[in-house]
């Protein structure tokens, strides 16, 4: 496993690969849990080649946000990495990705306005800037994201669409932890009984689903069942929760057609979690 800490150096050894190889993508921020080891096994099975990036992407972290206490252990990533037959981890620094700071990419689609668009509007010009970098230093065939974040995954699908660009998105499922909590880098932050309470997130999501499969209920009575339970938990503060059609990201006014994606957000004291349910 080669780990190479610079675009140049990348860029030299991308030429090393037969152009015949096809090469997968997992781009992370580290802290490396079984919801990235998924993408990056799926990645395996499916291409020739297999690439991680880790990057902590300054440009979607706002002032006051966790970028200088997020998690970070190189080598205990690297350590895991090295257990599957990963060809390279690419790490690189800040100015290899951003060179120019202001940079003179925008990304502005209205689908990046709702959600977590709503609650924190930096996101997702900062992920799909850091992105489509990486894609353009890295040039995979297929580059795989998780639902877990299933509005960076819509945006980065319409971004490769738009761009006309040829990379393949491959979506990986939630993999989540015994009681259902979303494995997360950001669940570090919890204490024992924080994690505790986080298990109410996905209990929720799951009685929604419930609710959605018997039919006949509509979306203002979902998000108040929703809520109901989440407020058993005192400790937890609500962000948002959301239904919203799959095609528009647009909330859902009250009859639940077509494909819907259900999402929560809130925090326990100060850690941020989401989560959600595409039906
Ligand atoms: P990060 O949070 O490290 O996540 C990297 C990838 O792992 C993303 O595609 C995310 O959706 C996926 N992932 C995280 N938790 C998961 C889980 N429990 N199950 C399945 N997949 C999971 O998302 C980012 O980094 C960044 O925004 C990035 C795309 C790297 C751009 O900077």
């Amino acid at each position: 496993m080669k780990v190479l800490y610079s675009s140049s150096d990348f860029n030299s050894w991308r030429k090393t690969i037969s152009p015949s190889s096809s090469v997968g993508f997992v781009p992370t921020m580290g802290a490396l849990h079984e919801g990235h080891l998924s993408l990056v096994k799926a990645s395996l099975k499916n291409a020739d080649i297999t690439i991680v990036s880790i990057f902590v992407n300054p440009k979607q972290f706002s002032a006051g946000e966790d970028f200088d206490t997020y998690p970070r252990d190189l080598e205990d990533d690297l350590n895991k990495l090295k257990q599957y037959n990963v060809d390279v981890v690419f790490v690189p620094g800040v100015d290899d990705i951003f060179g120019d700071p202001g940079g003179a990419i925008g990304f502005n689609h209205t689908f990046s306005k709702t959600l977590e668009g709503g609650s924190r509007p930096h996101f997702f010009p900062g992920v799909l800037s850091g992105v489509s970098i990486l894609f353009n230093i890295v040039r995979p065939d297929f580059a795989h994201f998780g639902r877990k974040d299933a509005q960076q995954l819509i945006l980065i699908e319409k971004m490769v669409s738009d761009l006309g660009s040829p990379i393949t998105i491959i979506p990986g499922d939630t993999v989540r932890e015994l009681g259902g909590l979303a494995m997360s880098s950001r669940n570090e932050y919890l204490t024992d009984k924080q994690k505790g309470s986080a298990k109410i997130l996905f209990r929720s999501l799951k009685f929604a689903k419930k609710l959605l499969d018997e039919g006949g209920v509509d979306s203002i009575v979902i998000k108040r069942e929703i809520k109901n339970i989440l407020c058993l938990e005192k400790n937890i503060k609500i962000d948002y929760i959301s239904i919203v059609h799959l095609d528009s990201l647009l909330e859902v006014s009250r009859d639940i057609r077509g494909p819907v994606l259900v999402s929560i957000a809130l925090f326990i004291g100060s850690v941020r979690l989401i989560d959600n349910i595409f039906y």
